[in-house]
C-alpha cells in the first residue's frame, strides 16, 4: 500500500512515528511535507495528500495539523475523500470498514506519538472487503450528497 503522508508544523512532531509505523507495516511513505515545525498553511498539504490519492499516486492518506480539524476539513472538499478525525482505535478502523474513510486526520497538540503510531495501524490494516448491504447503501448515499444529488 501506498500511503501520502502531509502535515504542518502543528502536525510536524508526530511525523515521525507515523512514518515509522507506515514502514514496519511494510508499506510505502509518500512524503508531502512539512519538514519542520516552521509555520506553514496547512491546506497547502491536506491538497496535496488528497490529490496523490485521487491521482492514484497513493492508496490512501494520513494528514496531520494540530488538531486534525483543519486538514480534515481541507481534504474533504475534494470529491472522493473520505477523510476523518479518529483518535480512538475503534473509530480508525471502522471508518475504513463502514465508511470508506481513504485519509486519517490526527491532531499532533492532541494525541502522543505512540498514539499516532496505533492509530496508523488500525486505519492501515482495516479494509474494506465484506462491507455489508447497509454499509454500501449508506456510502452511495454519500456519493449521491457529493454530486449534489440529495432529497
Ligand atoms: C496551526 O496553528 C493550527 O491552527 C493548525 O495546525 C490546525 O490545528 C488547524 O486546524
Amino acid at each position: 500500500m501506498r500511503v501520502a503522508l502531509g502535515c504542518d508544523h502543528g502536525g510536524f512532531p508526530l511525523k515521525q512515528a507515523v512514518t515509522d509505523k507506515i514502514k514496519a507495516l511494510g508499506f510505502e511513505v509518500l512524503n508531502f511535507g512539512t519538514d519542520s515545525e516552521e509555520s506553514v498553511d496547512y491546506p497547502d498539504y491536506a491538497v496535496k495528500v488528497a490529490k496523490a490519492i485521487l491521482s492514484g499516486q497513493a492508496d490512501r492518506g494520513i494528514l496531520i495539523c494540530g488538531s486534525g480539524v483543519g486538514v480534515c476539513i481541507t481534504a474533504n472538499k475534494f470529491k472522493g475523500i473520505y477523510a476523518s478525525i479518529a483518535h480512538d482505535v475503534y473509530t480508525a478502523a471502522q471508518g475504513v470498514t463502514h465508511d470508506n474513510m481513504n485519509i486519517l486526520c490526527l491532531g499532533g497538540r492532541v494525541i502522543s506519538p505512540a498514539q499516532a503510531a496505533e492509530l496508523t495501524e488500525a486505519f492501515l490494516t482495516a479494509n474494506t472487503k465484506g462491507q455489508e448491504a447497509r454499509h454500501l447503501r449508506r456510502i452511495k448515499k454519500i456519493i449521491e450528497v457529493e454530486n449534489n444529488n440529495f432529497k
